[in-house]
This record gives C-alpha cells, structure tokens and sequence, in this order.
C-alpha cells in the first residue's frame, strides 16, 4: 500500500477543531498503564497540532468491552498519562457521544486537548454504524477527522471508516510513517532482506510468509510456528506446541519458494532451526538445548538453540534490512528469550542494518530488551494486527477511507 493519502501537513488546520483518532489499547492494571508506547508514538501528531493552536478531541478504544459501558476499561488513567507527557492538562470527559460532550468542545480554548470516552461502550462503534460516527462528527463540531491509530486501522470500524463521510478525513504523522516505513520495506529493501518470523501458528501468520517468500532474500523461522515445520520434516517433538492440519499449507509455501529459487532445495532460503531449546513446561527454569532428533517425549521445544542463534544472527548480519515478526521463543520466560535477545543484538549492533519491527509480541520484547524506549531499532510498530496485514500486503480499510492526494 503506496501512501498517497492527504495528512496533517495538507489542510489548513491552523485554529481548527479536530477530531483526532489514536489507538490507545494499551496494558491497564489497577488504573496503572503498564506500557506506553503507544500513547508516545502519538505526541508527534497532537504536538503538530497544538502548535497550529487546534482544539483536539482525541477518540480512542480499549479492549473489547462489548458495546456497554464497563469502568475497567476506561480511558481516564490515559488522559493523566498524557497530561505527564505533553505537560499540559488533558481533560477527560466520560462520554464519546451527547451533550456532554458538544457543551464541553464548545468552551475549550485553543491549544487544548480532551480525550473522550472509550469509543467500544458503543456497541455501534464496530459495527461501522453511520449513525454513531455522524454523532461523532456532529457533537464534537469537529472541521477534520484525523486518523493517526495505526494499531487499528486495519478493522473497518464508525471511528476508523464510518466517520470518513462525515468529515474530510486525513493521516496523522504517526500512521504516515508506520505506513511508510513498513511498506517500503516489504516493496523496496536495501538487500539482502531478511525475514524473521516466529511467534505461534502458521495459520494466523500464512499470508505474511507467503509474502515473505516473494519478497525477502532469506526467511528464519522459529517460535512454536517452527515445530510445525519440523514435525511435518519428521521429527518428534515431544509435548511442543504443533499444528497438525497445516501441511498443506506448509506445502504450498515450500512450492512458492521452489518456483521463486527454481530449485527443489529450499534449505538455504527458508532456514528452520538445527536444534532446539527444551522444557518440561512452559514455566521451566531448566533450559536444555538438544540436536532436533534428540527431543524426548515429555520435552517442550521452547525456544531455538545455539547452533540456531549463531546461524541466524550471521544471516542477520549479513543483512541490509531486517523485517521480525513474532518472537523466536517463548520468550514470556526469561531462559527461552536467548534466541529472541540474541538476535535483537545482533540488528542493534550491524551497522548499516535498517530494521523494522513488527507491533504486539515482537514489539513489546523488543522494547523491553531495549529499556531506552526502543532506540536501538529504526522502526517499531505500534500495530499488532495492521503491521501484519500491512506486511501481508493487504489493504487497510482505515487508510483507504482517507482522502487522496
Ligand atoms: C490492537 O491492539 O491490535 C488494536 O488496538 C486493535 O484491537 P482489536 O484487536 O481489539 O480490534
């Protein structure tokens, strides 16, 4: 997806309304945000915006509450995140849609910021309802629809498509770049591109790798999607976690790539491990490392070994760019991270490496690797979902409804 929408930088936004529709689904324990990167990643734009002195009502979800109002998963603890980052008071106002909401944007001055309701106490709000996004327009009184919320453009939503009908519709300078970075990667690399995929199943991730075979120079494989194709080569691989009904799919991916090699060995191009880290179970503190015959019974593979990590760091080395999708182990626990830190190492340490990682697991491991806020990579998404469908090629229905150019 070429990004040939109109953005903040193309309308006369000075003075203005706006309403501005970020993703802020992010980790609340006990009214405490667990992780912020999100709300970080979308200051640039709201910057932008108060510099040009607009009044900006920031639509947003969290969770799935399930169309009814559920204070658990309310938004407020955002707004205080926000007013510590932007060092300005964000309002917040309890409602996304009503009177309320109309009085308050009203009265605001300019330069000021209010963060409404989560939009999903609407049971409207997914079903894309026409109804729900014009009150959203309406009520705020808004003169542009900005859409900055990478991590949910991918779902055709009242406050990701809806609302495009009811008010010129724009990007922010968050889900420009997202859409960039990510898609210039894919279509136009520095190489060799290298492909690292990991993370659970085949299933949710087959498109991403069918796209992968076409366009990355070398694809490595690992997390729990490995056993998969370890098994389907013969292997027994104990207790691990495998899909049993993806061999056709499996198949289909090794045919792809012999049509693109034009040639039967594949080995070379998508690299499966050469041994494994065992458990007993998920929460071992024992960590193994044994030869891919050498799996027990009653053995979890929970992570690639080291044979594994020294040939994948070399292919990352070697690499110009570095697109990673999913963790190479289960890296929730500290002793099957090896594989996943070490190759964070290596894309942080290869001078030259442009790297681009992909939102929800991979993000949050790389980000907690990093602990400087990310700084050893070029791009980490703030998108779970949009990255891979991005990644996949597809088209993003959030992004589409945007006006052009
Ligand atoms: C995400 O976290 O991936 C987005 O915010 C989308 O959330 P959803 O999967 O609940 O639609």
């Amino acid at each position: 997806m070429r990004f040939n929408k109109k953005t903040i930088r193309d309308i006369p936004v000075e003075g203005q309304t706006v309403i501005l529709r970020a993703d802020y689904n992010v980790p609340i324990e006990d009214g405490k945000i667990r992780d912020d990167y999100r709300i970080k990643k979308s200051l640039e734009t709201i910057e932008y915006l108060l510099d040009r002195k607009c009044r900006i009502v920031i639509i947003s979800h969290l969770g799935r509450p399930g169309g009814k109002a559920d204070a658990s998963f309310s938004l407020a603890p955002v707004a205080k995140r926000l007013t510590e980052l932007l060092h300005q008071s964000v309002d917040f106002i309890d409602e996304c849609v009503g009177e309320k909401v109309s009085r308050f944007v009203q009265n605001m001055p300019h330069e000021s910021v209010v963060l409404l309701e989560n939009l999903r106490f609407h049971s409207e709000e997914k079903k894309d309802d026409y109804g729900f996004a014009s009150r959203l327009a309406k009520d705020t009184g808004a003169r542009y629809f900005i859409q900055d919320g990478f991590g949910v453009v991918h779902r055709a939503h009242a406050s990701t498509d809806a609302i495009t009908h009811f008010i010129p519709a724009v990007s922010g300078l968050l889900l420009e770049k997202e859409v960039n970075t990510i898609t210039s990667s894919m279509e136009n690399p520095e190489r060799p591109l290298v492909a690292i995929i990991g993370g659970a199943k085949i299933s949710d991730k087959i498109d991403v790798i069918s796209r992968f075979v076409e366009k990355a120079d070398k694809i490595l494989i690992g997390g729990a999607m490995a056993n998969t194709f370890l098994k389907k080569k013969g292997y027994n691989l104990g207790k691990s976690k495998v899909e049993d009904d993806q061999n056709d799919i499996i198949d289909k991916i090794y045919d792809l790539a012999k049509q693109k090699l034009k040639n039967d060995d594949i080995s070379d191009f998508i690299i499966l491990p050469e041994d494994v880290a065992v458990g007993k179970n998920i929460d071992d503190q024992n960590r193994e490392v044994v030869a891919l015959d050498n799996i027990k019974d009653d053995d979890m593979v929970l992570d690639i070994g080291y044979k594994t990590i020294e040939k994948y760091c070399s292919e990352i080395e070697k690499a110009k760019t570095v697109v990673w999708n999913g963790t190479l182990g289960y890296a929730e626990n500290r002793n099957f991270s090896h594989g996943s830190a070490r190759a964070a190492l290596s894309i942080a340490s290869t001078p030259g490496l442009k790297s681009v990682i992909g939102g929800g697991d991979t993000a949050n491991f790389v980000l907690h690797w990093d602990g400087h806020g990310g700084k050893s990579f070029d791009h980490i998404s703030t998108g779970g979902g949009a990255s891979l469908e991005l990644m996949s090629g597809q088209k993003l229905p959030g992004v589409v409804a945007l006006l052009e150019k």
